[in-house]
């Protein structure tokens, strides 16, 4: 069993949703689907896949005008948030300290974070990859609370159509399941993303320590997303 999410980002509609659910509907898989969408479109009955938010504020309620807090997630039915989305640390300056009071607030609600970490393309350069993703997993990952969802995205691959070599995925998924492990969540499933699609799924998703992937452009639509989901049992 994979976990396979897709991340909307901001595209989609009401409708898009329904048609991709209906069609999820007629697929025969034991992965674990979810679908990342905007906040606006978030229906907790929608299935089959479940259904998650993008981001989340760091703030219970208050003045804080365009944000949406983990209970109005809750309300909506989202099982599942994603926290520190390269996006959101790029366009809204989110730090790891920020991530983990996110994933924290979702812990605290009863919804999964969904923690991406991942180095930029400066940072790669500079020889610093493993070292970004370790402080990235030990800051942003809560010690404490319930489950959780790593994802490595390598910050430079997404929307590149160009992913790192199945040695450097593996590198990366090996540590951070080791840190995990000595942080006593040992068995947290860690996702791989950036320029996922139905031609790289199956071969991403057989490297070790690789639970599932996070897909953003190919989620969009069901013709690209089902072979995702259909690359692995
Ligand atoms: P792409 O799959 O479009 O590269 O995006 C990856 C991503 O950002 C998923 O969160």
């Amino acid at each position: 069993m994979k976990i396979i999410a897709g991340n909307w980002k901001m595209n989609g509609s009401k409708a898009t949703l329904h048609e991709m659910q209906q069609r999820l509907s007629e697929i025969n898989t034991e992965n674990r689907v979810i679908l990342c969408v905007p906040f606006t479109m978030i229906d907790g009955d929608s299935a089959p896949a479940a259904i998650g938010a993008q981001d989340v504020s760091v703030h219970d309620h208050g003045a804080f005008t365009g944000e949406i807090s983990v209970s109005m997630l809750k309300e909506a039915g989202a099982k599942y948030v994603i926290v520190g989305h390269s996006e959101c640390r790029m366009y809204h300056g989110d730090t790891n300290e920020i991530v983990n009071q996110k994933a924290k607030m979702a812990l605290d609600a009863g919804i999964t974070p969904i923690i991406c970490v991942g180095e930029t393309m400066e940072e790669r350069d500079a020889g610093k990859t493993l070292e970004i993703i370790e402080s990235g997993v030990r800051e942003s990952v809560p010690s404490d609370g319930g489950d959780v969802i790593v994802a490595y995205e390598p910050r430079w691959a997404i929307g590149a159509g160009i992913t790192p070599t199945d040695d450097d995925i593996a590198d990366a998924h090996k540590l951070i399941a080791g840190i995990l492990e000595k942080m006593g969540r040992g068995g947290t499933p860690i996702l791989y993303g950036a320029s996922v699609k139905g031609a790289n799924a199956a071969q991403i998703m057989s490297i070790p320590y690789v639970d599932g992937v996070l897909v953003g452009g190919a989620s969009l639509k069901p013709d690209d997303f089902i072979p995702i989901i259909m690359a692995t049992k």
